[in-house]
């Protein structure tokens, strides 16, 4: 649809520079499309002084349409209260979606996954979770809702590309901010051990943002290492290695006393890897252990029981810091608690 208003016409040459003047100077018309033709540009502008230098005339152009997102459509056909359960709880990993859909929209969940695809161009699957998170391997499982029946896709973190199946391997998004900061505390040419590595996050972040750094992360589930090898090549990486098995018994074996840094990314059962952690961990190594823990006291209990775990290992711990990493239920919260082995 054409509306008529008031437009700026300048030389197609002078176009950018005139475009960017005008957006910094609030007069830009968002409601409308820019137009040009052999020499002139036409950008559409609001009410308010337009500098004087610029020719201002009255002419039609098309009205630009407004695509509503995921959030507006959802809200839109379900009301805000029954649509907040699951915009707080989707993910989007490359071009595939994760939903939750609580209850009360259960018979509504293929229109759920269908408004998804529509108000997110980059959204080609949709899968939601049909269960929790399940086995010595964490992957989730997943019932197929909308869009293309597949789960493997590509996705793009703090520079670093990553293939992997959504129903063959434990990914969340939700990480990627602790991630960036672990990587920023790396310093140089260190040794880093990942445990519980999964297709590479840590590890291959780390090594990609410090070149100096000799990364190994060790994951037992066979799928996610494929991937993790295929992520290496992805970015070209010569400075990080998967090992296919357990934690325990790498850190016991041929990482012994190996790291000057250790990430232990498995927040549900990770206390019994502590063993692990003294075992490959160098006079002062910097251990980042993730732990689901209790609102109340939880943090305080969490670190009585690492200096318990340390003094049985022979060793001795400071702790250097301690956040809250992500929410986890009404009681309980995913914490990282960073500390120093000597
Ligand atoms: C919570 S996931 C974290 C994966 C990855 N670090 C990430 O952030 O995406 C935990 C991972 O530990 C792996 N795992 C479980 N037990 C293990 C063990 N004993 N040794 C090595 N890896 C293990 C699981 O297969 C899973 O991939």
């Amino acid at each position: 649809m054409m509306v008529k208003g008031r437009v700026v016409r300048v030389k197609k040459s002078e176009g950018q520079r005139a475009k960017n003047e005008i957006k910094s100077l609030g007069l830009f018309d968002e409601g409308r499309v820019i137009r040009s033709d052999g020499e002139y540009v036409y950008i559409p502008v609001k009410g308010g002084a337009v500098p004087e230098k610029y020719e201002v005339v009255r002419r039609g152009l098309e009205k630009r349409e407004r695509r509503e997102g995921f959030r507006e459509l959802l809200v839109g056909r379900f009301g805000e209260e029954h649509a907040k359960g699951v915009l707080s709880s989707y993910d989007v990993v490359g071009n595939i979606a994760i939903v939750q859909v609580p209850e009360e929209l259960r018979e509504h969940e293929g229109e759920v996954g269908e408004l998804l695809l529509r108000g997110d161009k980059k959204v080609k699957a949709v899968w939601k979770k049909a269960g929790g998170r399940g086995g010595e391997f964490r992957v989730t499982k997943l019932a197929h809702l909308a869009g293309e029946k597949r789960s493997e896709t590509e996705y793009l973190e703090n520079g670093v590309r990553m293939k992997l199946d959504l129903r063959k391997v434990y990914f969340s998004p939700r990480l990627s901010y602790e991630r960036k900061r672990i990587v920023g505390e790396v310093g140089g040419a260190e040794d880093v051990l990942v445990l519980f590595a999964g297709v590479g996050p840590f590890a291959l972040e780390i090594a990609k943002a410090c070149p100096s750094a000799e990364v190994v992360g060790v994951e037992l589930n066979p799928d996610a290492v494929e991937y993790f090898e295929e992520n290496i090549k992805l970015n070209k990486l010569e400075n990080v290695e998967v090992v296919l098995g357990d934690a325990l018994g790498a850190a016991k074996g041929r990482f012994r006393s190996w790291a000057d840094r250790i990430a232990m990314p498995l927040p549900m059962g990770s206390e019994e890897f502590l063993e692990a952690a003294f075992a490959a961990a160098k006079p002062g190594c910097t251990v980042h252990f993730y732990r689901m823990v209790e609102r109340n006291g939880g943090v305080e209990a969490l670190e009585e029981r690492i200096e318990k775990a340390a003094e049985k290992s022979g060793r001795n711990v400071e702790f250097v810091f301690e956040k809250e990493v992500r929410p986890y239920s009404a009681s309980t919260k995913q914490v990282v608690v960073d500390f120093r082995v000597t």
